[in-house]
């Protein structure tokens, strides 16, 4: 069934309270901004917002008659109950793709998804959260400018940034990279993703050979110009040629949906019009399907090794490439970092990470207001100024205008906080806080967030569920428990959140605690697992933990 799903702007309400008319907005943004909408597929491989269409619809159906002191339960994209709670609990919870541990494999949930018993609900696409490729961007935005403080002592001007896979998430690579001034070349399968990115002015040029691609990268980057180029082929057979070839990027990483070898990874040699055959051939014979992606992606992590080898710096940009291509039997798969543990971990030691919020009624002015309250707020944050002049500059609006900063423990209550009294003056309409599941405490995920975590409790899965019982108690207005997201199922373990801005006192105290509790877990966390960076900041703040004195 064909749909086009477009959020509904503008102050008239459908639900009972902005509160539930929010979390509607936000899935039909979902929606708008989905990678396959008609399949109500919104990023990340096959990461859904809703079961099915009939789903979908009841969902609508229960979020506009939703009392305010009711809770609407969605489990794995479907609408199963409505029950009476309290005005301050929150008003939507969902549990997506969630399995028994030891059932909790792609084969097991397949079969169980072919039953109609489950969704994958990846990250932001089942907990309705996703605000398209902008979401993303200021996180790879961050890891990039990492990366080139941490190997090059500046930004990546003069450098070339290899990598493959341009879809919701990985499609704000190219920006990223030509946001720190650099040079990005990357490598997709299907021509409609990279015509898609440069309509939405994330990525600058399309090549459809690989020598003119190489050409022109190498040349911008002799040059020391800023330049994307998106290049039609295959990763699995593209990026070894290139080791052949002699071509050496400064960095390379990759984001295609390694993490699901069937509906999401494309073997070595298809694309562009021969995408249809695989497309066949993951109908036909599913199983013959994933033995060639399996092999393909070996050989396509022996590339990155090989280009590692020959001094280009590498990591895993969070999609399990690696643990897909050991399980193919590449042994040393293993041998480049996650960017985690590379680059992101000592700002989640302490509680930073990406702090979201939308504009409900879909006013630009809104968010631009915002934009000039970050600034004056955060006046000494080098990085944060600098992101929003870029963000202003560089980012098309996608759906619901939004915006996404990197906030720390007691930044993000204090920010929360002024949002919701400029909705109370009306200087700007109501607005939605959130964030990615990728933050401080809310993912487990032994490939990537809680990838060589210093005490070994990589796999431990406890904090992403008190995470999300914690902002239950706290008055989030909707939380989400995750299974696979990122990395696939059986992989990860994750929660979500949101909180409404109506401008309203209750709110407030909402906000004060939620975002207290939110990334003070993580803060825990990291103290738990021996970070000084954590352990400093719980001795300096009001953060308690019964076996860390002050
Ligand atoms: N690092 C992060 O912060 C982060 C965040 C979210 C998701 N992810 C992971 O990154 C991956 C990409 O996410 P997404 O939302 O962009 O997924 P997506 O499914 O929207 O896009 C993946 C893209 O890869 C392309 N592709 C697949 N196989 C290919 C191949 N062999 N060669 C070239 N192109 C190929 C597809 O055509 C598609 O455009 C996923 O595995 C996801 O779980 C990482």
């Amino acid at each position: 069934m064909t749909r086009d799903v477009k959020v509904q702007r503008g102050s008239t309400l459908r639900c009972k309270g902005w509160k539930q008319e929010a979390i509607l907005r936000m899935l039909e943004n979902n929606l708008e901004n989905a990678e396959i909408p008609e399949k109500l597929i919104i990023y990340g491989g096959t990461g859904k917002a809703a079961r099915n269409w009939k789903c979908y619809d009841a969902i609508v159906s229960a979020l506009t008659n939703l009392g305010h002191d009711e809770t609407l339960l969605i489990q794995s994209g479907k609408p199963v109950a409505i029950f009476q709670t309290w005005s301050t609990a929150p008003r939507v919870l969902i549990a997506n793709s969630n399995l028994v541990p030891h059932w909790s494999t792609w084969e097991k949930f397949r079969q169980l998804e072919q039953l109609g018993l489950t969704m994958y609900g990846q990250m932001t696409a089942g907990s309705w959260c996703y605000i398209g490729t902008q979401g993303i961007i200021q996180g790879t935005y961050e890891t990039f400018a990492a990366c080139a403080r941490k190997h090059f002592k500046s930004d990546l001007r003069g450098k070339i940034v290899l990598t493959g896979g341009l879809g919701g998430m990985g499609g704000a690579q190219p920006l990223a990279v030509t946001m720190n001034h650099g040079v990005c070349l990357a490598v997709e399968c299907d021509e409609k993703r990279i015509d898609r990115r440069i309509n939405a002015g994330f990525c600058d040029k399309k090549e459809t050979d690989i020598d003119k691609a190489v050409d022109l990268v190498t040349q911008a980057r002799d040059e020391k110009t800023p330049l994307s180029v998106g290049v039609l082929g295959n990763c699995a057979s593209i990026m070894p040629e290139l080791v052949k070839d002699g071509f050496r990027p400064d960095v390379v990483t990759d984001q295609t949906s390694a993490h699901d070898e069937l509906n999401g990874y494309v073997p070595a040699d298809y694309y562009g019009r021969s995408l249809k055959q695989a497309n066949e051939l993951r109908t036909k014979n599913p199983k013959k399907y994933i033995q060639q992606s399996m092999e393909s992606m070996k050989q396509h992590c022996k590339a990155l090794l090989d280009f590692q080898k020959k001094g280009s710096i590498v990591f895993d940009y969070g999609n399990n490439l690696r643990g897909q291509a050991l399980k193919a039997g590449l042994k040393n798969a293993f041998e480049y970092p996650g960017f985690v543990p590379a680059y992101i971990r000592p700002m989640f030691c302490v509680g930073r990470g990406p702090f979201r919020w939308l504009a409900l009624t879909g006013n630009p002015e809104d968010i631009l207001k915002t934009d000039k309250a970050a600034l004056k707020m955060f006046p000494e944050d080098i990085v944060l100024t600098n992101w929003i002049s870029l963000a202003e500059k560089h980012l098309p609006w996608e759906g619901l205008p939004a915006r996404v900063c990197w906030l720390g423990y007691g930044e993000r209550a204090q920010f929360a906080l002024i949002i919701n009294k400029m909705v109370r003056e009306k200087e700007i309409g109501p607005i939605a806080i959130t964030r990615d599941h990728l933050d401080s405490g809310s993912v487990a995920s032994p490939y990537r967030e809680t990838e060589s975590m210093r005490d070994k409790s990589d796999a431990i899965a406890d904090w992403p569920l008190l995470n999300a019982l914690l902002n239950c108690a706290a008055g989030a207005d909707s939380v989400q428990i995750h299974n696979g997201g990122g990395v696939g199922i059986g992989l990860s373990t994750h929660a979500g959140m949101v909180v409404v801005c109506d401008g309203t006192k209750e709110t407030d105290e909402r906000i004060k605690r939620v975002f207290t509790t939110d990334p003070g877990i993580g803060v825990a966390r990291h103290a738990d697992a021996g970070y000084k960076e954590s352990i400093d900041l719980v001795k300096k703040t009001d953060i308690r933990i019964p076996m860390i004195k002050k």
